[in-house]
């Protein structure tokens, strides 16, 4: 698939970016960017040990530091972190790097599919459940602000998520 712009994708913890990152990188034939992987190449360790170390500030820098030095030479994929849209430059830097794409779901999906793995310090604190919800009220209103396109992917298999996504973006080009 030819496509004019990068997709970048946006969304909770939990909402599918990184298994859909990979599956529009194999549908699409993709290079696929993960910021939350470059922040871990960048400062030589894991995101929950950058939050123990560092705190949660440093990693934010380090997110903005990696978004402003992608140069992608040819449409990507870029899968973001569920923080990325916090910082309004990055929201600026977000929308230059191509179409956003909000993965959305249901909260009790999202709760379950967050809480699934460990590594997610922002969960793992005395009570998981008030900090999501927290989390969740304060970002939604970010990523609707941000993003093209927003994909409910609750009933829907990653492989489902990554061609409706396709597909939106197609329609969205003729659109234009
Ligand atoms: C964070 C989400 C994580 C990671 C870090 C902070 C957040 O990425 O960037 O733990 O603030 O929501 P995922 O959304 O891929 O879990």
């Amino acid at each position: 698939m030819q496509l004019a712009k990068s997709i970048v994708l946006v969304g909770f913890m939990g909402a599918g970016k990184s298994s859909i990152g990979r599956c529009i990188q194999r549908l699409a034939g993709l290079t696929r960017i993960d910021t939350d992987e470059l922040a871990t190449m960048k400062l030589g360790m894991p995101i929950s040990e950058i939050f123990l170390k560092h705190g949660e500030s440093r990693f934010r820098e380090v997110e903005t530091e990696v978004l402003r030095e992608l140069e992608l030479r040819r449409p990507s994929i870029v899968v973001t972190g569920g923080g990325t849209v916090l910082r309004n430059k990055n929201v600026d830097l977000l929308r230059q790097l191509g179409t956003v794409v909000w993965l959305d779901a249901d909260d009790e999906i999202l709760f379950e599919r967050a809480t699934r793995k460990s590594g997610r310090p922002l969960l793992e604190v005395e009570n998981p459940r008030a900090s999501f919800k927290a989390l969740l009220a304060a970002r939604r209103p970010l990523y609707e602000e941000v993003a093209e396109i927003r994909i409910d992917t609750t009933k829907l298999t990653h492989d489902e998520v990554a061609e409706a996504i396709l597909k939106r973006i197609e329609e969205l080009a003729l659109q234009k």
